[in-house]
């Protein structure tokens, strides 16, 4: 198997009133190419902590980070934003669309920040849109769409520069279930045309099937389930 992401020994936690938090203790995790982990857990067991130093956003402060051969929190922050936005794709639970910018321009911006020539980048967003659902939407503003379309935007843009994971943060945690499965259907769809693989955490049990891992997260520590044993939850 093809490991996209290794997690050893990752260790956070936050002062808070004197107190110490550990969001997340000792965590060892790894991830091959392709697969689709759902994460789990109640209101601060670490979920969010875990996508935001899997994806290099915050920094661990025990154990590393690895990212196919690259120590994520090795290199520098200016080569960071830039594996970043070459590898990894990020979904939010609040979209964090550019709200001056058009669906096109949102979904293109990673390319054209990346030295991606304007009229190849557009090109490749409005093909992303498309596959999205959003070809007629290309030219309206954030403010101009549904939750639901919006998301369906945010996939498209941390799909464009077909990235080798996805992290995800309760992506559907703002919408109703129409909407939620749209989303979740481009997801899935991305994901497996351009071999993704996907972290994604959810407060949906339902969504549960969705992966081909299902990790539950109590008190900063992991549980791996079997996605049938957790049916009827
Ligand atoms: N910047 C911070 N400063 C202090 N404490 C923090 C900070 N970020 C997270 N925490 C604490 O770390 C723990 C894990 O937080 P995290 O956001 O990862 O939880 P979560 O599982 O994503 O929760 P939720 O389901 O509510 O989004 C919580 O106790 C949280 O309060
Ligand atoms: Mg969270």
């Amino acid at each position: 198997m093809s490991v996209v992401l290794e997690l050893t020994g990752v260790g956070k936690s936050y002062l808070r009133g004197g107190e110490r938090i550990h969001a997340l203790r000792e965590f060892d995790f790894v991830l091959a190419a392709g697969e689709f982990v759902v994460v789990t857990g109640p209101s601060g067991s670490g979920k969010s902590t875990l996508l935001h130093i899997a994806g290099g956003l915050d920094a661990p402060d025990t154990g590393t980070v690895r990212f196919r051969d690259t120590d994520v929190w090795a290199m520098g922050a200016n080569a960071r934003s830039a594996f970043r936005r070459r590898n990894l794709g990020f979904v939010f639970q609040f979209f964090n669309l550019v709200p001056m910018l058009t669906a096109v321009e949102n979904v293109s911006l990673p390319l054209v920040l990346d030295g991606v020539p304007a009229r190849v980048a557009d090109e490749r967003a409005r093909t992303l849109l498309g596959r999205v659902g959003l070809g007629a939407r290309a030219e309206h503003r954030p403010a101009e769409l549904s939750g639901g379309q919006m998301q369906r935007v945010s996939v498209a843009r941390a799909m464009v520069a077909e990235p080798a994971l996805l992290l995800a943060d309760e992506p559907t945690g703002n919408l109703d279930s129409g909407s939620s499965a749209e989303v979740l259907a481009v997801v899935r769809e991305l994901a497996a045309e351009q071999d993704a693989a996907v972290i994604m955490v959810t407060h949906d049990p339902a969504m549960v099937e969705f992966g081909s891992r299902h990790l539950g997260l109590v008190d900063g520590r992991a549980h791996e389930l079997v996605p049938d044993a957790a049916d009827g939850r």
